[in-house]
């Protein structure tokens, strides 16, 4: 009877490390579900732009191309800019808002020049709406 009782807990032991296991594997999956939750949406693709994000897409390339990748994920001489708005912060951890975007446009932001009034209005709207897309 006693050695009958042991083999029982033996038993109970090892459907507990079942179901152990199972937690766990549900665990790490959810875990993984969340990490590619963070891993940015790609860019909306070029032929699905609106007008908008079109034009805007003109004012990146030659405003600020030269330093920023929009489309992949590589830094140039400042960091990449692919999925700007899908991710919570800028990389500084400012909030990513179109007033914080707009105002390092305008005001530079350590090797990033100023550019002040230089882009349009209608332009910044317009590259706020590309960026978004991104
Ligand atoms: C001459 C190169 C250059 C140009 C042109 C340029 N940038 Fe930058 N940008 C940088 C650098 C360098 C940084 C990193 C600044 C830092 O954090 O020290 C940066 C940072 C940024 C950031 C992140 C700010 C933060 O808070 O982390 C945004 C957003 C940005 N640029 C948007 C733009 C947009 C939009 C344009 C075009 C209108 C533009 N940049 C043009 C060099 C440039």
């Amino acid at each position: 009877m006693l050695r009958g009782g042991c083999e029982n807990e033996g038993v109970k032991t090892f459907w507990q490390e079942i179901v152990a296991a199972a937690v766990g594997v549900v665990l790490v999956g959810g875990l993984a579900g969340m990490v590619g939750c963070k891993v940015p949406p790609s860019p909306k693709p070029i032929n699905e732009l609106n007008k908008s994000e079109l034009l805007g897409r003109t004012v990146f390339q030659s405003r600020c191309g030269v330093c920023h990748n929009d489309r992949k994920d590589e830094p140039r001489h400042g960091p990449a800019l692919v999925g700007v708005f899908k991710k919570p912060t800028l990389p500084s951890g400012a909030a990513a808002t179109d007033e914080r975007v707009t105002s390092t446009i305008q005001h530079g932001r350590g090797l990033m020049p100023a550019l002040g009034d230089t882009v349009d209005p209608d332009d910044l709207t317009n590259l706020l709406a590309y960026m978004h897309s991104l």
